[in-house]
């Protein structure tokens, strides 16, 4: 398979857009992913919310965030009010990046160009969806969307303009929050995106 981008014609609306993200070439992810995972929610949510790629479970039910960060992120977003007719749920990269470990598949983070590829989608989804507010999940969604790759605890809980024009909520990946070893700084930042979420509903307003 070549990594060159494909010579497509734009898709016309987010279904096509799908469509034709699940014929995805354009970087060498979808050689060893089982499937892309799209976004999911509703077609014209007021908040988009972007974390960093498919991970074990995304891969293999085809949906974003249904593992234990999802499970985490899925929480918080209830209790922050929003439900999901209000949300447009996606990754910066739509294919799972693991290395193989015996029987288990190890997340490696995405490389600036695979998230540079995957941007495409990423517009793609924002220029439908036309959110009035996107958070971003950690650095590689932050990234995606600013093309600004500043170190995350300068920038948590600002706002900055994504390179799509509108405003991008800086905060910690849930998989980030899940894996800080000491209690209490686990504690505290699941009280900042927790913080973040409430933010983003008087955002999105
Ligand atoms: N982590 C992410 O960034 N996205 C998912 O969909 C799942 C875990």
């Amino acid at each position: 398979r070549n990594a060159m981008p494909q010579a497509v014609e734009p898709p016309a609306t987010l279904d096509q857009a799908r469509q034709a993200a699940l014929q995805c070439r354009r970087c060498k992810l979808c050689e060893a992913a089982t499937q892309t995972v799209w976004g999911e929610g509703a077609a014209d949510a007021a908040v988009m919310i972007v974390g960093e790629q498919p991970g074990d479970h995304e891969d293999l039910t085809g949906r974003p965030f249904a593992g234990p960060a999802g499970q985490l992120l899925r929480g918080m977003i209830a209790d922050a009010g929003l439900d999901g007719a209000q949300i447009w749920l996606t990754n910066a990269v739509k294919h799972f990046k693991f290395a193989p470990r015996g029987k288990r598949r190890l997340h490696r983070n995405p490389a600036r160009d695979e998230i540079r590829h995957c941007r495409w989608w990423l517009g793609l989804e924002l220029a439908f969806v036309r959110p009035r507010v996107t958070l971003a999940l950690g650095a590689s969604a932050a990234f995606a969307l600013t093309d600004d790759d500043r170190p995350m605890h300068r920038r948590r809980g600002t706002v900055e303009t994504g390179l799509h024009g509108g405003p991008v909520l800086i905060s910690w990946h849930p998989a980030h929050i899940l894996r800080l070893p000491d209690p209490d700084r686990r504690n505290h930042a699941r009280l900042q995106l927790a913080e973040d979420l409430a933010r983003l509903v008087s955002l999105a307003e």
